[in-house]
């Protein structure tokens, strides 16, 4: 059974829907905590309900980055974990706490990266004219939003769309992808080499 750690900051959908197809589908793994950073993260209540270990490592009560990080480490570490995920964790991690993990962290991300790391994707694409939109699954590098992609969806933007309407229907597909990359990761069905994610299956990693 590999022990699954996921990292929020608020609403907590993604992680609801990989805990959701864990279970439903039988996966060799189970979710062992959520972490949040801000006590008010209502993905916590749910953690609860479902009895999953919940935590609070408040990054307002540490001094800096670094003792954030610190401390985080050490909550995560208690949980032993074999994949730690970040699923709208809203914090910058420092270079110190991703080696930590590096090769078992994997994030989602609301573009097609490499276009629009950080904040506001969904506006900025917007603003750029972009006719396709998506999310991206990756492994969590030191450089923000980097690293090697696992799995991308990909939304056309319609007429009258802003914003909200395209983060809305971008949603739904990382609820799909999200818990389709775990799954892989967990069953070993994903290989590294050079950068580049393979699916030894040949399954595609990409959403339509
Ligand atoms: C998701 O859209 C996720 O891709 C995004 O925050 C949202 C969290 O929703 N993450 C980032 O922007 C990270 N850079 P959720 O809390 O309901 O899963």
């Amino acid at each position: 059974m590999k022990r699954i750690v996921i990292l929020i900051s608020g609403r907590g959908s993604n992680m609801q829907a990989i805990v959701r197809r864990c279970a439903e589908q039988q996966w060799p793994a189970q979710v062992v905590a959520v972490i949040a950073n801000r006590p008010d993260a209502q993905g916590l209540d749910f953690a609860r309900s479902h009895g999953i270990a919940a935590a609070v490592v408040d990054h307002r009560a540490q001094p800096s980055r670094e003792a954030f990080d610190a401390q985080l480490a050490q909550v995560v570490d208690r949980f032993a974990p074999d994949l730690l995920l970040l699923a709208g964790f809203m914090r910058i991690l420092g270079p110190d706490f991703v080696r930590r993990y590096q090769g078992r962290m994997l994030n989602i991300h609301p573009s097609l990266l490499p276009a629009f790391p950080g904040l506001h994707t969904h506006r900025r694409a917007l603003q750029a004219g972009c006719k396709l939109v998506g999310a991206t699954v990756h492994f969590v590098t030191p450089e923000l939003d980097h690293g090697p992609i696992v799995m991308q969806s990909a939304v056309p933007v319609l007429a009258g769309d802003d914003e909200h309407t395209l983060a809305d229907r971008v949603l739904a597909t990382e609820h799909v992808i999200y818990p389709l990359a775990v799954r892989w990761y967990v069953e070993g069905r994903l290989q590294q080499h050079d950068g580049l994610v393979r699916q030894l299956d040949g399954a595609s990693q990409v959403l339509m």
